[in-house]
């Protein structure tokens, strides 16, 4: 099987959480793309969503798919979304798409994370895939030299705009051995709007793709 084709069966798979009636959490990337097409064939049986990116939101839209703004919804009983890397603790790397700030908030207000991923996303370690940093423009150069203080190598992701206006450095050389002590670091530097680890809050489910069909991960 393909990548992509393991991405369509952990997307399609996470339809078994969708409880009708429900406003769904929906993360953005290639395997949450999965995850909204198969919303669409339950659209009927679903209030709507809520998304964490103009990109899912057009898509969602484009379903038929009604998107409430978060600040409308009180609780959400799941939030799907692909990552960029999960350990065995369920922990996450996650902004390849540049989409962490929203994902973060999202996935706070749900009660279940539910993470889809292709079997390659399963790591001992984070910190291979450059770990994505959002960050106020004006701060860029500050915040790049305090990562580096902390051990990493940042570099600008180059004309990329986030959907809050803002910009990414991508962190290299990391080997993260303590993931949430890394996070309220990163956090606390003066102009970082988040880090893209999730470690405070990581996966409670992860529904891994592999040739052998999906494997299910609880926490
Ligand atoms: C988006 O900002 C990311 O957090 C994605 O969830 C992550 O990059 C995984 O993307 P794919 O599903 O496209 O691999």
């Amino acid at each position: 099987m393909t990548q992509d084709e393991l991405k369509k069966a952990v997307g399609w798979a996470a339809l078994e959480y969708v409880r009708p009636g429900t406003i769904v959490g929906v993360g953005t990337g290639s395997t949450a793309a999965h995850f909204i097409d198969a919303l669409g064939s339950i659209k009927h049986q679903i209030e709507g969503a809520v998304s964490s990116s103009d990109a899912s939101t057009a898509k969602l839209q484009s379903l038929g798919i009604t998107v409430f703004d978060p600040n409308e919804v009180d609780s959400l009983d799941i939030y799907v979304d692909g990552a960029d890397e999960i350990n065995r603790q369920m922990q996450m790397i996650k902004g390849g798409g540049a989409a962490l700030t929203r994902e973060k908030i999202i996935a706070a207000i749900a009660r279940q994370f539910i993470c889809i991923v292709d079997a390659s996303k399963q790591v001992d370690i984070l910190g291979k895939f450059p770990l994505p940093v959002e960050v106020i423009p004006m701060a860029r150069a500050y915040v790049a030299r305090e990562l580096v203080k902390l051990g990493g190598l940042p570099e600008y992701r180059q004309h990329v705009v986030t959907d809050n206006g803002n910009v990414i450095l991508d962190v290299h050389n990391l080997k993260i051995i303590d993931a949430i002590d890394l996070e309220n670091k990163i956090n606390s530097i003066s102009g970082v709007v988040t880090v893209g680890l999730f470690a405070r809050r990581a996966a409670d489910v992860a529904l891994v793709g592999t040739a052998n069909g999906v494997v299910k991960v609880v926490k």
